[in-house]
């Protein structure tokens, strides 16, 4: 496999055994200035290492470093190591390796025989699938496909929030403002009007906290209308979720949500227990977590009810029981931060070693105009609002751009969809983002129907010259700025796919994406593909049928079906 970065580094490494090959590898960089040349290493990384100047780092290793395939040139210039490829080499490797590797192009397998439990989406039921749940959902879907690609075994599980005093209040509310002609006919909609007159009645009457309360204890007894009414809930929620699964394409393994764990709670209970780790604190049980610098983690309230963190806790010594994960990665909002630290110590000091694998990948606030999201405000943009305003819009474009598209509908519903995915996977996570139409359906730019347009335009010169072989082509002819640039921005595709994998950072492959195609519509427009001349041609189209495989690599690991025809 051809990896010229790894060859720079090795050849360093052999200079400098006092660092290892990945410590170099990692320090390697791409100069912004093809003048500075193809690869550079910053030596200033170096100096305290070595306890020399970085110029005279530079210096000897340039004089040090013995010749290298694929390198033209080795310069020292001010501090940088500057790296020069032999270009007609480099971009037969290059080209040759994607066009070889197809689908597999980026894939590493370092994966093989071990299982990741992915946590993600997990809605609460009865409440509407708002925006902050599309980034669960993005987020993990997408981490789940890179680790998919790189050979780990996945289980995709929603935790559903389908447990809790919610639904005692949800009863209440129903009992005494609902009907089931309504429910039935407006479903979560319905539900979620009865939940915010919950709260605000609940303000005038507290009364009704406790009658939720009671109605939420009767459910963890086993009380039968209380378990028929909150099952009704759940079906119909889920029946809601499905459509944005469908129209999204996730799918899970596992519907195991937070209710799943009631019989599997008293064990858990027992040996907190007998490890001495539960104490009693105002008739509630705890565990202690002074000591390590946080608020204590609740297991059980004062009426002997569980909690979040408790079920929590049953979940994740299940699931190392059940799939014997290598890592179990959760993930939730920021806010959420902190439980997830908590409950991580508390299987820690249950003396489980594996707490260790346990992840917690946090996104930002998504706001509204500034504003927190609040179901109980009834302050919610609808996903499903979204999607369907997403896939209006792009059909709409695409009427008046190529209104003789066949399957127009299916190409908008892609496009839409993928856009709104797109646009969520654009920011790093952790970065709060504001919610706004405008930017979701903004079809310029840095978007996701643009890199679909490109890979579309891929297509079609590809469609065009349908006989044509490329696995042979002469790479001195794909010399100009523009090729030289386009394959070295292919070239990183595997390193950018592994830097999201262990970053956990989806949005890395999705701003490469953005390179890909602006690289490739500099090269587009100003070289002609389709020329006479044969070799030249050959040469091109290697270069395009390589752009098409990453684009489409790359799409898919962020959750988007590449398209065709647009
Ligand atoms: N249902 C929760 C929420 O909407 C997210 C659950 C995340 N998973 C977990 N195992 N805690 O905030």
């Amino acid at each position: 496999m051809f990896d010229v970065k790894d060859i720079i580094a090795q050849a360093i490494h052999k200079q400098l055994p006092e660092l290892s090959r990945d410590q170099i590898y990692d320090m390697l960089e791409y100069p912004p200035n093809p003048e500075m040349g193809d690869i550079a290493l910053p030596c200033f990384k170096l100096s305290k290492t070595l306890r020399k100047p970085p110029v005279q780092i530079a210096q000897e290793l340039a004089s040090n470093i013995s010749d290298m395939e694929f390198i033209d040139k080795v310069e020292p210039v001010s501090g940088y190591l500057n790296f020069f490829f032999n270009k007609p080499l480099f971009v037969e490797q290059t080209l040759k390796r994607i066009l070889e590797e197809q689908e597999r192009y980026g894939s590493q397998p370092i994966g093989q025989g071990k299982t990741i439990v992915i946590d993600y989406s997990a809605p609460n039921i009865a409440k509407p699938f708002h925006v902050g749940h599309l980034r669960s959902t993005v987020i993990g879907n997408s981490l789940r496909k890179i680790f998919e690609f790189m050979g780990y075994r996945c289980i995709g599980v929603n935790h559903l929030g389908d447990w809790g005093t919610q639904f005692g209040k949800l009863i209440v509310a129903y009992k005494l403002w609902g009907n089931k002609e309504e429910v039935e006919a407006h479903g979560i909609k319905e539900l979620m009007r009865l939940y915010v007159k919950f709260h605000e009645e609940a303000e005038k009457d507290p009364k009704l906290e406790d009658e939720a309360r009671s109605w939420f204890a009767r459910m963890e007894k086993g009380d039968s209308e209380a378990l028929e009414l909150w099952q009704w809930f759940k079906d119909i929620s889920l029946k809601e979720f499905q459509k944005v699964y469908d129209l999204l394409d996730v799918h899970f393994d596992s519907y195991a949500g937070e209710s799943f764990y009631n019989d599997k709670m008293d064990a858990v209970i027992e040996e907190l227990k007998q490890k001495n780790l539960l104490k009693e604190s105002e008739g509630a049980m705890i565990v202690d977590l002074e000591e390590y610098g946080m608020p204590p983690c609740m297991i059980l309230k004062k009426d002997g009810s569980s909690l979040y963190a408790t079920r929590d806790i049953a979940a994740a010594i299940y699931r190392k029981k059940a799939y014997d994960f290598h890592k179990c990665i959760y993930v939730t909002g920021a806010a959420q931060s902190l439980h997830f630290q908590q409950w991580f110590k508390v299987i820690e000091l249950m003396g489980y070693e594996w707490a260790k694998d346990l992840i917690h990948v946090p996104f930002g606030l998504v706001s509204l105009g500034g504003e927190k999201l609040s179901t109980r405000k009834g302050k919610v943009v609808l996903l499903e609002d979204i999607l369907s305003e997403a896939i209006k819009k792009t059909l709409e474009i695409i009427e008046s751009k190529n209104p003789d598209l066949e399957n127009k509908e299916e190409v908008a519903r892609y496009m839409g969809v993928g856009a709104v995915i797109f646009s969520d996977l654009y920011s790093n996570r952790i970065k709060d983002v504001s919610f706004s139409w405008d930017e979701v359906l903004n079809f310029d730019g840095e978007t996701g129907p643009y890199v679909q347009y490109t890979h579309a335009r891929c297509c079609s010169v590809i469609r065009k010259a349908p006989e044509q072989e490329v696995s042979s082509f002469n790479p001195c002819l794909l010399q100009t700025k523009e090729e030289y640039q386009l394959c070295k921005t292919l070239y990183q595709f595997p390193e950018k796919v592994m830097m999201a994998l262990t970053q956990l950072e989806p949005s890395i492959i999705t701003r490469y994406l953005v390179d890909v195609a602006q690289d490739f519509n500099r090269f587009y427009h100003e070289h002609p593909i389709l020329v006479d001349d044969q070799q030249l041609r050959t040469a091109r189209l290697a270069l395009v049928k390589a752009t098409r495989i990453t684009l489409a690599n790359g799409l898919k690991l962020i959750g988007l079906k590449p398209l065709e025809r647009v």
